[in-house]
C-alpha cells in the first residue's frame, strides 16, 4: 500500500486543527473525500447541473446520463444482477428506513416477527420499531455474546421458537461498535434454510470488505456514500428484484410515477425510479459513482492486509494501557472466524471517553465519543459511553503510534 500516494488524493487530510496536523480517526463516523469525489461535485455543481429525468436540454441530459452511469458503476461494484436493483436514498439510514416501511407494508401483518441483533445501530433498530408499531409485528432481538460474537444457535432457537416463522432478519455487516466482521455466508445459510430473508446493513462493512451480493445471497443490502468516501446524502439500497417488484413505493411524488390523475389515481414507474420520489440527489449520487470508481481502482488485497497490520498494530498496543477494554476482539467463535477491522471502541478506567477525547481533539486527533448510536449495545456492555478511533485507507502507522503517544499523555493528564 502507498499511503502516501493514497493521502496525496485527499486535500481534507491536510487541514491543520489548532495548528497541529490533523490525524483523523473518526472514519467510521464519516471519511473524507477523493480529489476524483470533489471534481465531479465541482464540475457539475459549476457547469453541468440540470434536473435530471426533466427536460430535454444539454443540462438535463448530461446530469441525466451521470446518474445511470452512477448506478451502473455501483450494480458493477457490489455484483447485482440488475440496476433495477439498486435504489439511491440519502443513506444506510434512508436505506433502512425505506426497506422497513415498504417491506412492512407488503409483507408483515398483525403477530409477526421480524428478527434484529443486539448490535445494531440504532438506524437497524428504531426503523423496525416504528414497523412493528404501525403493523402490529413483534421484535425479536438476537443476543450478542461478550466477545461481540453471534452465537447461530441462538439464532435457530429464535426460528425454531413457537409462533410463526419471522418475515425477516437484520443485522450489520460490521458493528460500528465492535469492528467484527460477521459471517454472513453462514448467517444467511441458516436464515434462508427456514425460508427467512436477510437484510444487512452494510455501512461500515462496504468500506472494508469486497461485497458480492449474488454470491452473499443476500436479500438486501443498505449502505452510505459518505463512508465510503463518497458524498453525504447518497446512499444505496440493494433489494432482489423479486421483493423490489412485490415491495410498495414508500414516498410519493416526481419520478416514481408511471401516471397520474385525479379521477383514475396514479400508477407508479417500474424499479428502481418506484422508490426515488422527488429530484433526485443526482450530483451526490454521481459523486458515489465516482468514490465506487476510486475504490475499484484500489488492489483489495494490498488494502485488507494492511488493514490486517493497522489492527493487529492497534490491538497490541492498546492492551499494554493498564484498564483499557476493546470490545469486539477478534477470533474463532462457534466455528466461525471473525476478522476485525480497524475500528477500536474502548473503555478506560478511570477517565471518561469525552474527556478523552477532547484532549486528543486539542493534539489534533479525531476521534468518536459516547454511545456511537449503538445504545442497547453499550448497555449489554455496561458502559454509558466508549472512545472510538477508527482508521481509514489513508491512515499511516505513524498517526497509529502519535495516537498512542497522545493517549497515553491524555490519560496521564486525567488519572
Ligand atoms: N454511524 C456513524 C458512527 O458510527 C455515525 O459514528
Amino acid at each position: 500500500m502507498n499511503t502516501s500516494h493514497i493521502r496525496d488524493q485527499f486535500p481534507a487530510l491536510k487541514t491543520k486543527v489548532y495548528g497541529k496536523p490533523l490525524v483523523y480517526l473518526d472514519n467510521g463516523a464519516t471519511a473524507q473525500k477523493p480529489i476524483k469525489v470533489l471534481d465531479v461535485l465541482t464540475e457539475m455543481n459549476r457547469s453541468l447541473n440540470g434536473n435530471v429525468h426533466r427536460a430535454v436540454h444539454y443540462l438535463s441530459i448530461q446530469s441525466t446520463e451521470r446518474y445511470h452511469r452512477a448506478r451502473e458503476s455501483i450494480r458493477n461494484f457490489i455484483n447485482a444482477s440488475s440496476e433495477n436493483e439498486i435504489v439511491f436514498t440519502a443513506g444506510t439510514t434512508g436505506s433502512l428506513n425505506l426497506l422497513a416501511y415498504s417491506f412492512g407494508q407488503t409483507y408483515i401483518k398483525p403477530g409477526d416477527r421480524v428478527v434484529i441483533t443486539e448490535t445494531e445501530h440504532h438506524s437497524n433498530i428504531v426503523p423496525w420499531q416504528m414497523m412493528c408499531k404501525r403493523t402490529g409485528a413483534l421484535l425479536e432481538v438476537w443476543e450478542v455474546d461478550e466477545s461481540g460474537a453471534l452465537d447461530p444457535k441462538k439464532l435457530e432457537k429464535i426460528f425454531d421458537s413457537s409462533g410463526p416463522v419471522p418475515k425477516l432478519l437484520s443485522l450489520p455487516h460490521i458493528s460500528n461498535v465492535l469492528g467484527l466482521i460477521n459471517p454472513l455466508e453462514e448467517i444467511i445459510t441458516i436464515a434462508h434454510y427456514y425460508g427467512v430473508p436477510v437484510a444487512v446493513d452494510g455501512a461500515q462493512g462496504i468500506v472494508h470488505k469486497k461485497v458480492d451480493v449474488q454470491a452473499l445471497d443476500v436479500d438486501f443490502y443498505a449502505f452510505s456514500g459518505h463512508k465510503l468516501y463518497g458524498p453525504t446524502g447518497t446512499g444505496v439500497l440493494y433489494g432482489k428484484e423479486k421483493f423490489l417488484e412485490e415491495m410498495v413505493p414508500w414516498q410519493g411524488g416526481g419520478d416514481m410515477i408511471e401516471s397520474v390523475s385525479l379521477k383514475k389515481g396514479t400508477t407508479y414507474a417500474q424499479l428502481p425510479l418506484k422508490f426515488e420520489a422527488g429530484t433526485a440527489n443526482y450530483i451526490g449520487v454521481a459523486g458515489l459513482g465516482a468514490a465506487v470508481e476510486f475504490m475499484q481502482e484500489l488492489n483489495t488485497e494490498a488494502l485488507e492486509a494492511y488493514e490486517a497490520e493497522i489492527t493487529k498494530k492497534a490491538l497490541q498496543e492498546l492492551s499494554t494501557i493498564e484498564g483499557c477494554i476493546v470490545y469486539g476482539q477478534p477470533g474463532t467463535y462457534y466455528g466461525q472466524n471473525y476478522e476485525k477491522t480497524p475500528l477500536f471502541s474502548m473503555a478506560i478506567d478511570g477517565a471518561h471517553p469525552s474527556d478523552i477525547a477532547q484532549l486528543l481533539d486539542r493534539m489534533g486527533i479525531a476521534v468518536r465519543s459516547g454511545m456511537l448510536c449503538a445504545e442497547p449495545l453499550l448497555e449489554r456492555y455496561g458502559q454509558t459511553a466508549l472512545l472510538r478511533a477508527s482508521f481509514a485507507l489513508y491512515n499511516t502507522v505513524e498517526e497509529l503510534e502519535f495516537f498512542m503517544e497522545a493517549l497515553k499523555k491524555a490519560l496521564c493528564m486525567l488519572r
